[in-house]
């Protein structure tokens, strides 16, 4: 789809009259493999925006109350999931596994911060990829690209991989699912404060874990089941309100088809929520300025994250900041940086300083993971545990340096034992990449490394203080 609207409307671009769920249909649309049969795509996105939400608009301004005081530091944001969900992964344990490390995660930085948490996870709907090419050529065939389970299906077969708008509706049901899960599991006890033996997953010990990380783990979860206990002693009653803990969802919003299906008013509040999820993003791939990703997110009432690479320009950044925040709403805008180890000294300072002097405040999160992406010689997708923690302190102390704050931390991690990223204290080497390399998209830190930087990421915080 090309968009037709002139450069000149984009000028225009603070004033939401002539924005529409739809308007973006008028720009060019990156990332958008064709469907070919446009009517049925029409047909499935039309009973999509009838289906009950998956969000509350109550949510989404309370996650954007707890962004506004992450900006500030006040709070800490954790998000993180898998590069790509599948349907197939839409399982209990693998639901409960992703829940849990993100809980654990959160607990070692709560202790070591001293900071609320903001859990948001990249789950119940992080469906769709983009991809640096459209097609797939092996030997003479061409095929569309795999771009998630929301689009086609990965298998390299013709039909498999046409995009089907049937699996825009399969995304929403599986996404429903996950959350119902997810929700039945916060409500039922599993984050309660009182109960941290919960999160324990199956395999701490051996291949979990080192000996070391457990007991810090098991001294840090003391320390907090304490404070719990003690304030509650303190105020002669159970404490429910921070005995159980929120959690958020969020996605990249790549498919507009199916992120403007989702989108709607509400009763009593102005405005149009997204209720696929709490936080969507737009990708660094789909972020420009004049293109249709830029025009949706502008018109949504959730807080949009933002994903910004090695190249951005700060006079782009700060386009970008006064299109999708005009008014410069607390809480509104988080701007996730993934610069590469190598890169983020030469790039961050000089943005985060030019949106300091436009008086804004964001949230300033890091994504440690996508600019420090390699391949092996024989061509497996890698990432290096040193680069991504190496990425993530170098953050930190330019933060500190400018006087800005790191309001939270983006990874892509699993619950699970592969072997995707190589290093870490478990030593995972580029020979045990082929044991368990499992992710469909990119690959992830495993339980033990994303442990690992939770507590790296305390101890440089407590550091601090
Ligand atoms: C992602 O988060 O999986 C992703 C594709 O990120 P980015 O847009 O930063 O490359
Ligand atoms: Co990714």
């Amino acid at each position: 789809m090309i968009g037709n609207r002139s450069m000149s409307t984009l000028k225009t671009r603070q004033n939401l009259d002539d924005w529409t769920p739809l308007s973006w249909r008028e720009f060019p649309v990156a990332q958008a493999p064709a469907y070919p049969d446009p009517e049925h795509l029409e047909r499935v996105t039309n009973r999509l925006s009838t289906l009950p939400p998956l969000v509350s608009s109550w949510e989404v301004e309370r996650l954007r109350e707890r962004l506004a005081e992450a900006a500030v530091g006040k709070r800490f944001v954790l998000q993180g999931g898998d590069c790509a969900e599948t349907f197939a992964d839409c399982t209990p344990g693998a639901i409960a596994n992703k829940l849990k490390i993100l809980l654990q995660m959160s607990l070692v930085l709560v202790d070591g911060l001293k900071l609320p948490i903001v859990r948001i996870g990249r789950i119940a709907g992080q469906y769709a990829k983009p991809r640096s090419s459209h097609i797939e050529k092996r030997g003479e065939e061409e095929l569309t690209s795999y771009f998630g389970d929301l689009i086609n299906g990965a298998e390299y077969d013709r039909n498999i991989r046409t995009p089907d708008p049937e699996r825009l509706l399969l995304a929403y049901y599986h996404s429903s699912m996950s959350l119902n899960f997810i929700r039945a599991l916060i409500d039922g006890g599993f984050a309660d404060l009182h109960h941290p033996e919960y999160w324990d997953l199956d395999f701490l010990g051996k291949a979990g874990m080192t000996p070391e990380q457990r007991a810090d783990y098991t001294r840090r979860v003391g320390a907090l089941a304490n404070s719990v206990q003690v304030m509650e002693i303190i105020a002669g009653r159970t404490i429910d309100k921070i005995s159980s803990v929120e959690f958020y969802t969020s996605h990249e919003g790549l498919s507009l088809p199916y992120e403007s299906a989702v989108t709607r008013t509400v009763p009593r509040r102005s405005g149009y929520y997204n209720m696929g999820c709490h936080l969507p993003w737009i990708g660094e791939r789909t972020r420009a300025l004049d293109g249709a990703h830029v025009e949706f997110f502008r018109g949504i009432r959730n807080p949009i994250g933002i994903k910004i690479g090695p190249k951005t320009k700060a006079e782009d950044l700060l386009r970008l900041a006064r299109v999708l925040d005009p008014d410069r709403e607390p809480g509104r805008l988080v701007i996730i940086g993934r610069f590469g180890a190598e890169n983020v000294r030469r790039v961050l300072p000089n943005l985060v300083e030019s949106i300091a002097e436009t008086g804004r405040q964001p949230v300033w999160m890091c994504d440690p993971m996508h600019g420090n992406t390699t391949a092996t010689k024989s061509g497996i997708k890698t990432r290096h545990y040193e680069n991504v923690l190496e990425e993530l302190l170098a953050s930190i102390d330019i933060h500190e340096e400018t006087g800005s704050v790191l309001g939270g931390v983006h990874f892509e991690l699993t619950a699970e034992n592969v072997t995707e990223c190589i290093g870490g204290a478990s030593g995972v080497t580029e020979d045990d990449l082929t044991t368990r390399y499992e992710t469909l998209c990119d690959p992830r830190l495993n339980y033990e490394q994303a442990m690992e930087m939770a507590f790296a990421i305390a101890r440089r915080m407590e550091a601090k203080s």
